[in-house]
């Protein structure tokens, strides 16, 4: 229904039907889960002020970070069903539409960022931005966060510090083999729900980025963070395609165009608040960061890399073998 109206919508600003001249601008409603000042958050802000400056009579955008709309379990069903139309959940909580982008959760994969760019540019990489398009999604574009770390309430040096240990993960199966490899426990649970968590003790820790960690203040229930590096948080732009088919094409393609140069500014971000964020929780004396030598570090490389070879059937051999290309 929404979507019928935002087409009508769009059709009068095509065609300039008179007495409609005036038709209210497209909504585009952009839900996320994290604080404004992250990387997604960032980018958001920034597509909004683009679209308000380009086409303040033809397009609005309105941002709802923290899980204020939806939570990201929720986002994609909303989305179908016109509720909103833009939102960039981590490639991870796309696991129930397809088994291809499970690739950037695998452990220990991408060396740096800079791989992960220059897979995602690759015709692999933009390949699997059409991975969802069977389901009725459109993926619009990759935003980095950065690597993740493991956070936890007792030291982790070596693999085993973490066994019988539970870890709230994203709603991914990868994620989940990657700590049952550990012998540790993962349970999948909403972003929103990882503070009161970690506070109450309910689990004992959890797997994200400095940008995360810090944002959403688990360094202050958190007393130790391996920096592992262990793996990435990507996000997938997405809308649904009903929404961006029914845009008229000269519209579709100056959001876009906007989003793009969003999407750039937030990586820029992302860069940044890596170290940033890095170091305030290290200012901050709340939680320890321990630092691995080589020879710990190859022990986590060793217990989680075995998970690759579990995923291999269903991602693709050939697909991992082009990201382990781009780390060269
Ligand atoms: C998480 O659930 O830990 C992250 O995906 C949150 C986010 O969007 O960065």
């Amino acid at each position: 229904m929404k979507h019928l109206k935002t087409t009508l919508t769009a059709l009068t600003l095509a065609f300039g039907v008179a007495g409609f001249t005036h038709a209210a601008p497209i909504e585009i409603k952009f839900s996320h889960v994290v604080a404004e000042n992250t990387p997604k958050g960032q980018m958001a802000i920034k597509f909004q002020q683009l679209i308000a400056e380009r086409m303040p009579d033809k397009v609005e955008v309105k941002v709802y970070p923290n899980s204020q709309l939806f939570g990201d379990n929720k986002v994609l069903e909303a989305m179908i069903l016109g509720d909103v139309e833009m939102a960039a959940p981590s490639v991870s909580k796309f696991n129930k539409y397809t088994k291809k982008l499970q690739i950037f959760d695998l452990p220990f994969l991408f060396k740096d960022m800079d791989a992960v760019d220059r897979f995602q540019q690759s015709d692999s990489g933009q390949e699997l931005l059409n991975s969802l398009k069977t389901k009725g999604y459109i993926g619009l574009g990759y935003l980095h966060n950065g690597m993740k770390q493991i956070s936890a309430s007792s030291p982790l040096q070596v693999p085993a510090d973490a066994k019988g240990k539970k870890f709230r993960i994203m709603s991914s199966d990868v994620l989940a083999a990657q700590f049952e490899a550990l012998d540790a426990v993962p349970l999948k649970k909403p972003f929103s729900e990882v503070f009161t968590l970690l506070q109450t003790r309910a689990i004992d820790g959890q797997e994200n980025t400095w940008s995360n960690i810090y944002s959403k203040k688990f360094f202050e229930v958190q007393p130790y963070i391996t920096q592992s590096d262990h793996g990435i948080l990507d996000y997938l732009v997405v809308t649904s395609t009903e929404f961006w088919m029914g845009l008229p094409d000269d519209i579709r393609a100056d959001v876009k165009t906007a989003l793009d140069e969003a999407i750039v500014y937030g990586n820029k971000v992302a860069n940044d608040k890596a170290m940033a964020d890095k170091q305030a929780i290290i200012d901050s004396g709340r939680s320890k960061v321990i630092v691995l030598s080589d020879d710990d570090r190859q022990k986590w490389v060793e217990s989680m890399k075995p998970v690759w070879k579990q995923f291999e059937k269903e991602i693709g051999p050939e697909l991992i073998q082009a990201a382990v290309a781009s780390n060269q």
